[in-house]
């Protein structure tokens, strides 16, 4: 999952505890001079978007991340714009799906010790985006992607997430081109092929019409095409675009992901679009992976105009919120009666 409305992925460094380090409203630590990599080289450059792989970074030098920095955010940050998570049944087609809590009323300090005592995942959503020190540094992370890469950037966004020991992220895709950047703690990350029967047609239409947050159906079976990366405090990974991933985290997390769109994204989930509603609204058996390069780009062309129509925003569903936060409860989590959240 991504920065949107649930994303995904998370890091963190061993105890991390309680910083000294503020920072809010101070530069970041690390000179503008500093690469924001530690050891890129033109291997990685060439695997960008094409290939899995990890590389390391410098984020956890910027101070943004430490506890104290990331409570003053919370704090700060829009309370429609932050996902409080917790992962539901272990079993069945979407196992360990993310159902939303209220954070309402909750201080960062508070959601933080609540993270580490209990089994959340949380979203901060576009908090790179919408804070100007962590807006710098999101431009200094991309500016030096883009430089090293050549990959234009489309609108690059990007969240923080802060996750439990015990937070399992679901098996999903993601609809743009997505980054992850630990930043501390340990986690094992999954990632699997871009392609049947990883990543079934009706799966990723259902991502693309937001039917279900970004979840894809899982199969123990799947585990035969898994690639496995145990990330450390600052590594980043990155992967091809729309490629399933899940993760399991081994400590308390916290990482940054970021989002961005290129025309290869855009133009497959139009398509997508177009073969999602062709399939629920007509009876049709559409398939991204048996058209012909001429069938798509009419599909594109379609898809961009029933984008705009009451056809796709009826697939659009709402969200609940369906527990409260108190770090003294078994998983920090008091269940409620579901209410509409508002985004
Ligand atoms: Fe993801």
């Amino acid at each position: 999952m991504t920065s949107s409305t649930t994303s995904s992925t998370t890091s963190s460094t061993t105890s991390s505890t309680t910083s000294t380090n503020t920072s809010t409203n101070t530069s970041t630590n690390t000179s503008t001079n500093t690469s924001i990599f530690q050891n890129w080289t033109e291997a990685h450059s060439a695997k960008f978007r094409k290939e899995n792989f990890t590389v390391n970074h410098r984020l956890s030098e910027t101070g943004l991340f430490t506890d104290q920095a990331l409570a003053d955010l919370l704090d700060r940050h829009p309370p429609h714009k932050l996902d409080v998570m917790t992962m539901g049944s272990p079993e069945g087609p979407y196992p360990n799906a993310l159902r939303n809590g209220d954070p309402r009323s909750c201080s960062g300090r508070f959601l933080i010790e609540a993270a580490k005592a209990g089994r959340l995942w949380i979203n901060v959503r576009e908090a790179m985006n919408l804070h100007p020190e962590y807006q710098e540094l999101l431009d200094r992370m991309y500016g030096e992607l883009a430089e090293r890469t050549g990959v234009r950037r489309y609108k690059a966004r990007g969240a923080i997430l802060i996750s439990s020991p015990t937070t399992v992220v679901p098996y999903h895709c993601d609809a743009r081109d997505t980054v992850l950047w630990h930043i501390r703690g340990q986690k094992t990350f999954y990632v699997y092929p871009d392609r049947p029967p990883y990543l079934p047609d009706a799966g990723y239409e259902a991502v693309v019409l937001q039917e279900r947050d970004e979840d894809l159906p899982y199969h123990p079976s799947l585990e035969a095409g898994a690639t496995r990366f145990e990330l450390e405090a600052d590594q980043m990974v990155s992967w091809v675009l729309n490629s399933p991933h899940r993760v399991e985290n081994q400590s308390y997390c916290v990482s940054v992901t970021t989002e961005f769109s290129t025309r290869a994204s855009g133009f497959k989930n139009a398509v997508t679009v177009t073969n999602g509603l062709m399939r629920r609204r007509w009876g049709m058996n559409p398939s991204w992976y048996n058209d012909a390069p001429a069938t798509k780009m009419a599909k594109f062309v379609l898809g961009r105009i029933l984008m705009k129509t009451s056809l796709y925003q009826h697939c659009l569903r709402k969200s609940y919120m369906t527990f409260r936060i108190d770090p003294s409860q078994p998983d920090s989590i008091i269940e409620i009666e579901p209410i509409v959240r508002h985004l």
